[in-house]
């Protein structure tokens, strides 16, 4: 095991696509950012040097951050924001984890453009439980908008409404050779795969998408899934893999087709009404000798609103659960809880609409406090959060029928957990006002997701079936719209951690909480103490 450095410098940066140029926030000019290896049990140092006008931090997600929550990077959870012409070093070490995670600024809507992966090789002379591919790449999945990102949502948060989808879908940052971005002119670039025929390639998938959950597809390829978020699955075959926000997947392309052009493509998985087609990007399989003038094969998207195409995927996803790589399902449970995810709307004087659209996690609208959640923990500092979080709805939904109450509550509530307890936990979409699939993200931990299924969640009927064998082990899940997600983890990490919708605006809206997991018996068991150089608020 050994260290590893890089230096993060967050500067602007010109990019021009959709025919149009702008500024934007990246990490040393590069966009997407670059790319961070190590190996399982490094240690790795990134120093974060903050250069543009905005308040910073940068989330490594997946990434567990045993005992080392100061280096999680949500903002105002475990740190106080890196300031303009502040810099922060972010020191954590790889246990137990190997495959692609991904890292991301968590503050404002920086994400759109500040993020880039993470590739965590085996250790040493540890093979994948798969044939080592001839090659690899990394396929970042995103979003760009023509204008200002940060002016979307502000926009938005003034008037109370939603924030302008964006005007274009990208894989590695462009949206690809086949958009026109005028009349007249071709989208500039795109991402190409070079391929030797007979040869297999793995893709390391990222959906940084900030409000989309996407398919992605190669044309003429059938793709085999082997990891997501960093956890080995079964490998399962499949033309159209579902990706939410916050997702990684590794896939395996076999380049069987001997010759040609063919088409990746990324394109939305509309469930819900209010997502409007931003068009799909695209990037090319070229394989070596294929001329340049050559026809591409194409691919059709799987068609809208592909709620069964998506509920194939995510059944088939399976843990490895091999001798090497066991499933730990927790099977008694310490904390049963029950979480409902959903819209709202609630009154708004300053909205130029007079109300505004808020996201809530058993209804209540989760409020960022002014001084980081971890620190007040640590420090014991009083009045900033609560720890009663209720563990079960305080109002009673039929929660795939038309509510009653759209208003929610507002409040920095945590839910408090014993070090090491177990917990499982029902997410429910309450389908209010417009039933979404929610992709929830819990930082600090894994879970297994034991459990899913449509319409309300039904406890006595619904939990004989659930998979306590060989349930997928990730860090983000996707809850379906009008139906629920279970999961279960163990609650094996101390800090304060925070569990929310991966789409960026459900979260600007309040659909956020934090788990607060004690400290344990010994010092194995503790938090490290604070880094000197963590900012304050
Ligand atoms: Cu990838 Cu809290 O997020």
């Amino acid at each position: 095991c050994r260290d590893r450095h890089y230096k993060f410098n967050v500067v602007l940066k010109n990019i021009s696509r959709l025919c149009g140029t702008k500024p934007i926030v990246t990490v040393n000019k590069q966009f997407p950012g670059p790319t961070l290896y190590a190996r399982e049990g490094d240690r790795v140092l990134v120093k974060v040097v903050n250069h543009v006008k905005y308040n910073l931090s940068i989330h490594w997600h997946g990434i567990r951050q045993l005992r080392t929550g100061w280096a999680d990077g949500p903002a105002y959870i475990t740190q106080c924001p890196i300031q303009p012409g502040q810099s922060y070093v972010y020191n954590f070490t790889l246990t137990g984890q190997r495959g692609t995670l991904w890292w991301h600024a968590h503050i404002l809507w920086l994400r759109a453009t500040v993020h880039g992966a993470i590739v965590i090789l085996p250790k040493l002379g540890v093979p994948y439980p798969f044939p080592k591919p001839h090659n690899e790449a990394v396929v970042i999945l995103g979003e760009w908008w023509k204008s200002d990102v940060e002016a979307v949502i502000n926009e938005a948060l003034k008037s109370g409404l939603a924030p302008n989808v964006s005007d274009a879908h990208t894989i590695n940052g462009h949206p690809g050779p086949l958009t026109k971005c005028s009349s007249k002119s071709p989208a500039q670039g795109g991402f190409t795969l070079q391929v030797e025929a007979g040869k297999t390639y793995m893709l390391r998938v990222i959906n940084a998408a900030l409000n989309e959950e996407l398919f992605f597809k190669v044309a003429g390829h059938e793709l085999t899934v082997v990891e997501v978020d960093a956890t080995y699955t079964k490998p399962f075959k499949t033309s159209s893999v579902l990706i939410a926000p916050g997702q990684t997947t590794n896939i395996l392309l076999k380049a069987d087709q001997g010759s040609g052009k063919y088409l990746m493509a990324a394109s939305t998985f509309m469930d819900s009404p209010i997502a409007i087609d931003n068009a799909t990007a695209t990037a090319m399989v070229h394989y070596s000798g294929t001329l340049g003038t050559s026809a591409v094969t194409l691919t059709k998207p799987p068609p809208k609103n592909a709620t069964r195409v998506a509920n194939n995927f995510t059944a088939s996803l399976r843990s490895l659960n091999s001798k090497k790589y066991p499933a730990k399902v927790p099977l008694k449970i310490d904390h049963s809880l029950f979480f409902t995810v959903g819209l709202g709307i609630n009154p708004c004087s300053t909205c130029s609409n007079g109300s505004r659209v808020v996201a809530a996690i058993n209804n209540v609208s989760f409020v960022m406090p002014t001084t980081a959640l971890l620190q007040a923990h640590y420090f014991n500092i009083s009045g900033v959060f609560t720890t009663d979080f209720p563990g079960n709805p305080p109002i009673k939904f039929n929660y795939t029928g038309t509510p009653k109450n759209l208003q929610t509550m507002t409040g920095t509530r945590l839910y408090r957990l014993a070090y090491n307890s177990t917990v499982q936990l029902v997410l429910q979409d309450t389908g209010v006002i417009t039933p979404e699939n929610h992709p929830v993200h819990l930082h600090g931990f894994n879970f297994f997701v034991v459990g899913k299924g449509l319409g309300n969640f039904n406890s006595n009927k619904d939990s004989k079936n659930f998979n306590l064998v060989d349930p997928v082990e990730r860090n983000t899940v996707g809850v379906p719209s009008g139906g629920w997600t279970a999961i279960r983890f163990r609650a094996d990490n101390p800090g304060v951690w925070f569990m929310h919708c991966h789409l960026e605006v459900h979260t600007t809206w309040g659909l956020k909480m934090a788990f607060v997991v004690n400290n344990g018996k010994g010092p194995k068991e503790s938090l490290l103490p604070p880094p000197s150089d963590l900012p304050t608020c």
